[in-house]
Protein backbone atom coordinates (compact mmCIF):
# COMPACT_ATOMS: atom_id res chain seq x y z
CA UNK A 1 0.00 0.00 0.00
CA UNK A 2 1.38 3.29 -0.23
CA UNK A 3 2.21 5.85 2.17
CA UNK A 4 -0.43 7.74 3.88
CA UNK A 5 -0.32 11.40 3.71
CA UNK A 6 -0.45 13.38 7.67
CA UNK A 7 -1.90 16.53 8.01
CA UNK A 8 -1.04 17.92 11.24
CA UNK A 9 -3.97 20.35 12.45
CA UNK A 10 -2.54 22.77 15.34
CA UNK A 11 -5.48 24.39 16.17
CA UNK A 12 -4.92 23.25 19.54
CA UNK A 13 -1.79 25.38 19.84
CA UNK A 14 -3.52 28.04 19.22
CA UNK A 15 -5.93 27.42 22.04
CA UNK A 16 -2.98 27.25 24.86
CA UNK A 17 -1.68 30.06 23.36
CA UNK A 18 -5.03 31.92 23.42
CA UNK A 19 -5.89 31.05 27.34
CA UNK A 20 -3.62 33.85 28.02
CA UNK A 21 -3.51 36.14 25.31
CA UNK A 22 0.10 36.27 24.35
CA UNK A 23 2.21 34.68 21.51
CA UNK A 24 3.51 31.89 22.93
CA UNK A 25 3.11 29.04 21.49
CA UNK A 26 2.79 30.19 18.53
CA UNK A 27 1.27 27.95 16.10
CA UNK A 28 3.67 28.53 13.18
CA UNK A 29 6.39 27.13 15.44
CA UNK A 30 4.79 24.14 15.19
CA UNK A 31 3.65 24.05 11.80
CA UNK A 32 7.48 24.85 11.26
CA UNK A 33 8.48 21.35 12.61
CA UNK A 34 6.00 19.03 10.82
CA UNK A 35 8.15 18.03 8.08
CA UNK A 36 11.18 17.31 10.47
CA UNK A 37 8.22 15.13 12.21
CA UNK A 38 7.66 13.11 8.83
CA UNK A 39 3.79 14.88 8.20
CA UNK A 40 3.51 15.90 5.13
CA UNK A 41 0.73 19.02 5.38
CA UNK A 42 -0.41 21.84 7.94
CA UNK A 43 -4.20 21.57 8.69
CA UNK A 44 -5.96 24.51 10.44
CA UNK A 45 -9.27 25.53 11.51
CA UNK A 46 -10.30 29.05 11.10
CA UNK A 47 -13.75 29.03 12.61
CA UNK A 48 -16.10 31.44 12.76
CA UNK A 49 -15.88 33.10 16.06
CA UNK A 50 -11.69 32.61 16.21
CA UNK A 51 -11.69 30.54 19.33
CA UNK A 52 -8.17 28.95 18.26
CA UNK A 53 -6.58 30.00 15.34
CA UNK A 54 -6.94 33.41 13.87
CA UNK A 55 -6.77 35.56 10.78
CA UNK A 56 -3.10 36.40 11.25
CA UNK A 57 -2.28 32.94 11.99
CA UNK A 58 -3.88 31.60 8.65
CA UNK A 59 -1.94 34.27 6.69
CA UNK A 60 1.41 33.52 8.05
CA UNK A 61 1.01 30.04 7.81
CA UNK A 62 0.44 30.42 3.88
CA UNK A 63 3.15 33.06 3.38
CA UNK A 64 6.44 31.44 5.97
CA UNK A 65 5.05 27.68 6.18
CA UNK A 66 7.12 26.03 2.98
CA UNK A 67 4.30 22.96 3.24
CA UNK A 68 0.85 22.63 1.44
CA UNK A 69 -1.79 24.12 3.60
CA UNK A 70 -5.23 22.34 4.42
CA UNK A 71 -7.42 25.22 5.41
CA UNK A 72 -10.51 23.99 7.37
CA UNK A 73 -13.61 26.40 7.61
CA UNK A 74 -17.31 27.05 6.91
CA UNK A 75 -19.11 27.47 3.79
CA UNK A 76 -19.34 30.91 4.68
CA UNK A 77 -18.96 34.49 2.30
CA UNK A 78 -16.09 35.13 4.54
CA UNK A 79 -14.37 32.42 4.32
CA UNK A 80 -14.57 31.58 1.30
CA UNK A 81 -13.03 35.24 0.61
CA UNK A 82 -10.47 34.47 2.66
CA UNK A 83 -9.59 31.60 0.77
CA UNK A 84 -9.35 33.11 -2.59
CA UNK A 85 -7.22 35.51 -1.03
CA UNK A 86 -4.29 33.53 0.57
CA UNK A 87 -5.08 30.89 -1.71
CA UNK A 88 -3.63 27.45 0.67
CA UNK A 89 -3.07 24.36 -1.41
CA UNK A 90 -6.37 22.46 0.15
CA UNK A 91 -9.81 23.77 1.52
CA UNK A 92 -11.88 20.89 3.59
CA UNK A 93 -15.01 22.83 4.13
CA UNK A 94 -16.86 21.79 7.45
CA UNK A 95 -20.01 22.35 8.89
CA UNK A 96 -19.88 24.95 12.20
CA UNK A 97 -22.24 25.36 14.67
CA UNK A 98 -20.97 28.43 17.48
CA UNK A 99 -22.22 26.36 20.17
CA UNK A 100 -20.26 22.92 19.20
CA UNK A 101 -17.06 22.19 21.24
CA UNK A 102 -15.75 20.79 18.05
CA UNK A 103 -16.73 19.44 14.59
CA UNK A 104 -19.41 17.17 15.74
CA UNK A 105 -21.09 15.54 12.63
CA UNK A 106 -20.29 16.13 8.75
CA UNK A 107 -22.18 18.32 6.04
CA UNK A 108 -25.20 17.92 5.22
CA UNK A 109 -24.23 18.14 1.40
CA UNK A 110 -27.35 16.72 0.44
CA UNK A 111 -29.23 19.38 2.26
CA UNK A 112 -26.99 22.12 0.77
CA UNK A 113 -26.32 20.72 -2.70
CA UNK A 114 -26.98 24.23 -4.70
CA UNK A 115 -24.85 26.41 -1.95
CA UNK A 116 -21.93 23.60 -1.58
CA UNK A 117 -21.74 23.50 -5.68
CA UNK A 118 -21.90 27.49 -5.76
CA UNK A 119 -19.13 27.58 -3.36
CA UNK A 120 -16.72 25.39 -4.22
CA UNK A 121 -16.35 26.40 -7.82
CA UNK A 122 -14.37 29.58 -7.35
CA UNK A 123 -11.73 27.65 -4.94
CA UNK A 124 -11.42 25.11 -7.60
CA UNK A 125 -11.04 27.80 -10.52
CA UNK A 126 -8.59 29.32 -8.42
CA UNK A 127 -6.56 26.18 -8.05
CA UNK A 128 -7.32 24.96 -4.19
CA UNK A 129 -7.97 21.30 -3.61
CA UNK A 130 -11.50 21.04 -2.21
CA UNK A 131 -12.68 18.69 0.22
CA UNK A 132 -16.30 18.08 2.19
CA UNK A 133 -15.88 16.64 5.58
CA UNK A 134 -18.68 13.70 5.30
CA UNK A 135 -19.91 10.96 7.57
CA UNK A 136 -19.16 7.76 5.71
CA UNK A 137 -23.09 7.85 4.02
CA UNK A 138 -23.64 6.80 0.43
CA UNK A 139 -26.15 9.38 0.34
CA UNK A 140 -23.87 12.18 1.52
CA UNK A 141 -21.11 11.00 -0.88
CA UNK A 142 -22.94 10.84 -4.38
CA UNK A 143 -23.99 14.59 -3.46
CA UNK A 144 -20.08 15.26 -2.99
CA UNK A 145 -19.48 14.21 -6.26
CA UNK A 146 -22.35 15.92 -7.77
CA UNK A 147 -20.82 18.48 -6.17
CA UNK A 148 -18.10 18.84 -8.06
CA UNK A 149 -15.58 18.42 -4.81
CA UNK A 150 -12.47 16.20 -6.17
CA UNK A 151 -11.96 14.86 -2.37
CA UNK A 152 -14.48 14.08 0.53
CA UNK A 153 -12.80 13.76 4.07
CA UNK A 154 -14.95 10.80 6.19
CA UNK A 155 -15.74 12.09 9.55
CA UNK A 156 -14.08 9.61 12.14
CA UNK A 157 -15.40 11.10 15.06
CA UNK A 158 -18.54 8.45 15.82
CA UNK A 159 -16.16 5.15 14.97
CA UNK A 160 -13.54 6.64 17.99
CA UNK A 161 -15.59 7.53 20.16
CA UNK A 162 -17.90 4.18 19.91
CA UNK A 163 -16.80 1.11 21.51
CA UNK A 164 -17.37 -3.10 21.17
CA UNK A 165 -19.60 -3.83 18.74
CA UNK A 166 -20.83 -0.27 17.91
CA UNK A 167 -17.20 0.60 17.04
CA UNK A 168 -16.89 -2.26 14.46
CA UNK A 169 -19.89 -1.34 13.00
CA UNK A 170 -18.87 2.32 12.41
CA UNK A 171 -15.18 0.90 10.91
CA UNK A 172 -17.21 -1.12 8.80
CA UNK A 173 -19.38 2.12 7.52
CA UNK A 174 -15.95 4.48 7.00
CA UNK A 175 -14.53 0.80 5.05
CA UNK A 176 -18.06 0.95 2.65
CA UNK A 177 -17.75 4.41 2.45
CA UNK A 178 -13.70 4.69 1.58
CA UNK A 179 -14.73 1.67 -1.60
CA UNK A 180 -17.96 3.59 -2.54
CA UNK A 181 -15.14 7.07 -2.70
CA UNK A 182 -12.85 5.51 -5.29
CA UNK A 183 -15.94 3.88 -7.20
CA UNK A 184 -17.26 7.32 -7.64
CA UNK A 185 -14.15 8.84 -7.80
CA UNK A 186 -13.45 10.87 -5.20
CA UNK A 187 -9.70 11.20 -3.59
CA UNK A 188 -10.67 9.87 0.43
CA UNK A 189 -9.06 11.30 3.54
CA UNK A 190 -10.35 11.10 6.99
CA UNK A 191 -9.94 12.44 10.14
CA UNK A 192 -11.17 13.54 13.78
CA UNK A 193 -10.64 11.59 16.83
CA UNK A 194 -7.51 9.86 15.70
CA UNK A 195 -5.35 8.60 18.30
CA UNK A 196 -2.00 6.18 17.84
CA UNK A 197 -4.42 3.12 18.70
CA UNK A 198 -7.50 3.86 16.73
CA UNK A 199 -5.70 5.34 13.38
CA UNK A 200 -4.57 1.60 12.86
CA UNK A 201 -7.74 0.22 11.24
CA UNK A 202 -8.49 3.48 9.81
CA UNK A 203 -5.04 3.69 7.94
CA UNK A 204 -5.36 -0.04 6.78
CA UNK A 205 -8.35 0.98 4.32
CA UNK A 206 -6.17 1.17 1.05
CA UNK A 207 -8.68 4.27 -0.16
CA UNK A 208 -7.28 6.89 2.35
CA UNK A 209 -5.22 9.01 1.34
CA UNK A 210 -4.79 11.37 4.14
CA UNK A 211 -5.65 11.86 7.37
CA UNK A 212 -5.71 15.48 9.57
CA UNK A 213 -5.04 14.32 13.22
CA UNK A 214 -4.67 17.28 16.02
CA UNK A 215 -6.34 17.41 19.14
CA UNK A 216 -3.77 13.57 20.36
CA UNK A 217 -1.22 15.16 18.93
CA UNK A 218 -0.60 18.40 20.56
CA UNK A 219 -1.60 16.81 23.68
CA UNK A 220 0.90 13.82 23.56
CA UNK A 221 3.42 16.85 22.73
CA UNK A 222 2.85 18.41 26.06
CA UNK A 223 4.42 14.88 27.57
CA UNK A 224 6.83 13.87 25.21
CA UNK A 225 7.65 17.63 22.88
CA UNK A 226 5.84 18.03 19.60
CA UNK A 227 8.44 16.58 16.69
CA UNK A 228 8.44 13.19 18.92
CA UNK A 229 4.77 12.51 18.95
CA UNK A 230 4.04 13.39 15.04
CA UNK A 231 6.93 11.38 14.30
CA UNK A 232 5.30 8.44 16.57
CA UNK A 233 2.15 8.44 14.43
CA UNK A 234 3.98 8.34 11.43
CA UNK A 235 6.16 5.60 12.51
CA UNK A 236 2.58 3.71 13.34
CA UNK A 237 1.15 4.84 9.33
CA UNK A 238 4.18 3.39 8.20
CA UNK A 239 4.23 0.33 9.78
CA UNK A 240 0.47 -0.23 8.65
CA UNK A 241 0.77 0.12 5.15
CA UNK A 242 4.10 -1.49 5.05
CA UNK A 243 6.48 1.86 4.19
CA UNK A 244 9.99 1.30 5.42
N1 LIG B 1 -10.50 16.94 10.13
C1 LIG B 1 -11.44 17.89 10.27
C2 LIG B 1 -12.26 18.25 9.08
C3 LIG B 1 -11.62 18.57 11.48
O1 LIG B 1 -12.57 19.53 11.59
C4 LIG B 1 -10.79 18.25 12.57
C5 LIG B 1 -10.92 19.00 13.86
O2 LIG B 1 -10.68 20.35 13.63
C6 LIG B 1 -9.81 17.25 12.39
C7 LIG B 1 -9.71 16.60 11.16
C8 LIG B 1 -8.86 16.86 13.46
O3 LIG B 1 -9.54 16.29 14.53
P1 LIG B 1 -8.78 15.99 15.88
O4 LIG B 1 -8.31 17.31 16.41
O5 LIG B 1 -9.81 15.33 16.73
O6 LIG B 1 -7.61 15.09 15.55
Amino acid sequence: MRRIRLGVNIDHVATLRNARGGSHPDPIRAAWLIREAGGDQVTAHLREDRRHITDSDVERIAREVDLPFNLEMAATAEMQAIALRIRPHACCIVPERREERTTESGLDVVGQEAHLRAFVKPLLDAGIRVSLFVDPEPAQLEAARRVGAPCVELHTGTYCNATGEARERELRRLAEGARLCAALGLECHAGHGLDYDNVRPVAALPEVVELNIGHFLIGEAIFVGFVPAVRRMREILDEVRGVS
